[in-house]
């Protein structure tokens, strides 16, 4: 039986990308919305590449609501996936006006318009970012939410309780937030990755970057944490793993599995991994150097955080599933493609 059409907003993004193809593996049509504010027409084509689809597509910002609308009156899904966000932390603290506009508006016409065209389903991505400087590891989802250190944080809580407080009041409103924590890789056919405009903020595309000689030295931001080695420590997941999350999230709730009308899962490995084990990762598994310093710490940087995926392992049937080699291989794989490496 053919699934249901799911409308990704931001289609044409890292996850987003990486989100169609599996949904489009799955059996579900997809319909990709986007603005290319931080993309570009070949992820698209990437994507339609890979799945052998030709994928719907609409240029559109989904902070314009009447274009926006038109989107709602032309394609007949029954879900969406709001990936279309702004993401850089530094930004957002010089321009957190664009933050909140892009962030919070696009999120909120969603709901506008999925009321007002009765469309059911929503997965919303939010971030591991929600729990700042958590007291205790790894965290759960009824881990405390901690004040937000930055108006990019502030945008991922305010977005999670507009969610839950549209869903309480619609009926037939369905929505699930997803607490990424640090997606990092590519798709293993090496067609579609991350592929950040100017300087890279993140720390693997900054390495894949250095390595292929585009930057000169990784900078590791502080190595005097209290940490085992010193480095900061993260939950590196694995972007195609983290695709198939929102599948079996919007799995759960077209099929009305769902305990909840808005439920929150963490998304991640469970395995903290420190910065400098990464790095030494990287170098071993795809045998290449990589220059690399200790630099001053990073300002607003979390010492530590990782997931603890119980939830979304028994409760949304989703486990990571790729080791870290294997991503940072994929990771290497898709720069080297982008950069016309041997
Ligand atoms: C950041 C955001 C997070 C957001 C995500 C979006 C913060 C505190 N968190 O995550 O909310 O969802 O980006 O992609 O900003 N590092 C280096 N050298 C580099 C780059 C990074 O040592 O050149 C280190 C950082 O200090 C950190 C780790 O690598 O310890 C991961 O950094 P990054 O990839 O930027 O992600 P987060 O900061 O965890």
């Amino acid at each position: 039986m053919k699934k249901s059409c799911v409308l990704v907003c931001g289609g044409a993004g890292y996850i987003g990308s990486h989100t169609t193809v599996e949904l489009i593996n799955a059996g579900y049509d997809v319909v990709i919305a986007d603005n290319f504010s931080n993309s570009d027409m070949g992820a698209v084509e990437g994507v339609r590449k890979i799945t052998g689809v030709d994928i719907p597509f609409v240029e559109v910002d989904c902070c314009d609501l009447e274009a926006f609308r038109k989107v709602f009156e032309q394609y007949e899904f029954d879900s969406v996936i709001h990936f279309a966000a702004s993401k850089a932390v530094g930004e957002s603290v010089e321009k957190p006006m664009l933050y909140y506009r892009n962030n919070l508006l696009s999120l909120m016409n969603m709901i506008d318009l999925m009321r007002e065209f009765g469309r059911h389903n929503i997965v919303f991505s939010s971030s591991c970012t929600v729990y700042g400087e958590p007291d205790k590891q790894p965290v759960t989802e009824q881990t405390p939410r901690k004040p937000a250190t930055s108006p990019y944080g502030n945008t991922k809580q305010m977005s999670e309780d507009i969610l839950r407080d549209a869903v309480a009041a619609t009926e037939g409103l369905k929505g699930i937030a997803l607490r990424y924590f640090n997606p990092i890789g590519a798709h293993p056919s090496a067609l579609i990755g991350e592929l950040p405009r100017g300087v890279p903020q993140n720390l693997v595309p900054y390495i894949t970057q250095t390595a292929a000689g585009i930057r000169e030295c990784l900078s590791v931001f502080g190595d005097d944490y209290p940490t085992p080695d010193g480095s900061c420590i993260r939950d590196y997941i694995d972007v195609v793993d983290l695709a198939k999350a929102h599948v079996a999230a919007i799995g759960r709730m077209v099929e009305n599995r769902n305990d909840e009308n808005y439920e929150i899962f963490n998304v991640g490995t469970g395995r903290g991994v420190s910065v400098l084990e990464l790095v030494n990762r990287f170098r071993e598994v795809n045998g290449v150097e990589l220059p690399c310093k200790i630099a001053p710490r990073r300002e607003g940087d979390i010492i530590a955080i990782w997931a603890d995926p119980t939830r979304a392992n028994t409760v949304l049937g989703w486990k990571a599933g790729r080791t870290l080699d294997e991503t940072l291989a994929a990771a290497w794989a898709w720069e080297k493609h982008v950069r016309g490496i041997e």
